[in-house]
This record gives structure tokens, sequence and C-alpha cells, in this order.
């Protein structure tokens, strides 16, 4: 029988830099020889493909409540079609967003976060979840144009604080990402290891 793999994943707030972590820890995973995946949410799915049209491209927010159901299918749909096979084949799947995204982003809009909770009761939980900590002044310099809807200053700012709750509750274990990406990766790719070692 294959041995399970291990499921992680990145998070952050807009530019923190996640993509690019996520790009090199698997990189790295595999140029040490293990099978490792990069995956994103919103995911490839149809879902996602609709989410990223419907709810990121537009010029104003739908209500949270609509954010935060359609994140959740989409995560359902995320874990079943490529998570869920990956890891029973004994790959590390490296997530760009998950279910803290969802927290964070609409908690952040004002829902309450029980209820977001209770909405993706039916997400695997990861092995380790690793936020990746940026001031907004920082990486609002890093973006180069405004993406999303998600991204002013005062949203940023407000979904960091929920990151930083999930810090100190010990869902999330944070990562300084306001230095050389280079570095950054050399941190993530040590606690990864370990956690790798620890299974
Ligand atoms: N540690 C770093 N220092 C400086 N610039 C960085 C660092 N990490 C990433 N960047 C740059 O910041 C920009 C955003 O990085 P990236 O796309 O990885 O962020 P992200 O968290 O995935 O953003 P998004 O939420 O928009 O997907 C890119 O131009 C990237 O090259
Ligand atoms: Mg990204």
């Amino acid at each position: 029988m294959t041995k399970r793999g291990i499921f992680i994943c990145l998070e952050g707030i807009d530019a923190s830099g996640k993509s690019t972590q996520a790009r090199w820890l698997v990189r790295n995973l595999r140029s040490r020889g293990f099978d490792a995946i990069y995956t994103t949410e919103p995911s490839k799915g149809e879902v996602g493909s609709f989410i990223r049209q419907y709810v990121l491209q537009r010029k104003r927010r739908v209500p949270a409540v609509v954010e935060a159901l359609l994140f959740a299918v989409d995560r359902v749909d995320h874990v079943e079609s490529k998570i869920e096979p990956a890891l029973e084949s004994g790959k590390i799947v490296v997530s760009d967003r998950y279910v803290y995204s969802s927290l964070a982003y609409q908690g952040a809009a004002g829902l309450d976060i029980n209820w977001i909770k209770q909405v993706n009761s039916m997400a695997l939980p990861p092995d380790l979840a690793i936020y990746i900590d940026a001031p907004p002044e920082v990486v609002l310099k890093r973006m180069r144009r405004r993406k999303s809807i998600m991204e002013t200053f005062e949203n940023q700012r407000r979904v960091r604080e929920v990151y930083m709750q999930m810090v100190r509750e010990e869902r999330l274990v944070l990562v300084d990402g306001n230095r050389p990406a280079s570095e950054v990766a050399q941190n993530i790719l040590a606690m990864v290891l370990k956690r790798l070692k620890s299974v």
C-alpha cells in the first residue's frame, strides 16, 4: 500500500508571497526526491473558474455570504477531485490558499467565524498550515496593479488581523514574509522537512 502523502497549505494577505513560496517549495521538495504538486484556491475546476469571474473580477463585492458559500463549494470539489487523490497516491500537496482564506477574508468582511467554520466542516484538515506574514504597506508596494476587488489597504489590514488571531490560536504557523524570498523559502522548507520527519 502506498504511504499517504502530506497536505500543506500556504496562507497570507494578497501579495504576501504565497504563490512564489508555494512554487519554490514544490521545486525544493522535488529536488530532494519528494513527489510534490502545486495547487491553488480558487481551484482550476468549474466552481473555481466561476468564482474568479463572478466574485474576484467584478467592480463591486458580492455579499460576503455568497463568497463564503461559493468558496466552500469549490473547496469540497478541490479536495475531492485533486487533493485527496494526490494524497492517496503518496504525494505532498502544496495548496496556495485553503480554508483559512475563507475565515480571514469573509471573517474580515463581517461574517461570523463560527458559521464560516461550519460551512467548511467537510474540508480536510491540512497537516501543516503556514501563514506568511507581511505588513499591508509592504505588500501594496509589491503590487504593480490592483488585481482584484479584495486588495484595498484597509481590507488587507483587517484580513491580516484575522490571520494573526489564528496564529495566536496555533491553527496557523507564522513565517516572516517581510524578508528576501529566498530566506522565506529556506524557512518554509525547514518547517516542512521537520514535519515530514515526524510522520
Ligand atoms: N519576499 C519577497 N520580497 C519581495 N518581493 C516579493 C517577495 N515574495 C514575493 N514577492 C513579489 O511580490 C509579488 C507578489 O508575490 P506573489 O504573487 O507570490 O504573492 P501572492 O501572495 O501569491 O499574491 P496573490 O494573493 O495576489 O496571489 C510578486 O511580484 C513577487 O515577485
Ligand atoms: Mg498568488
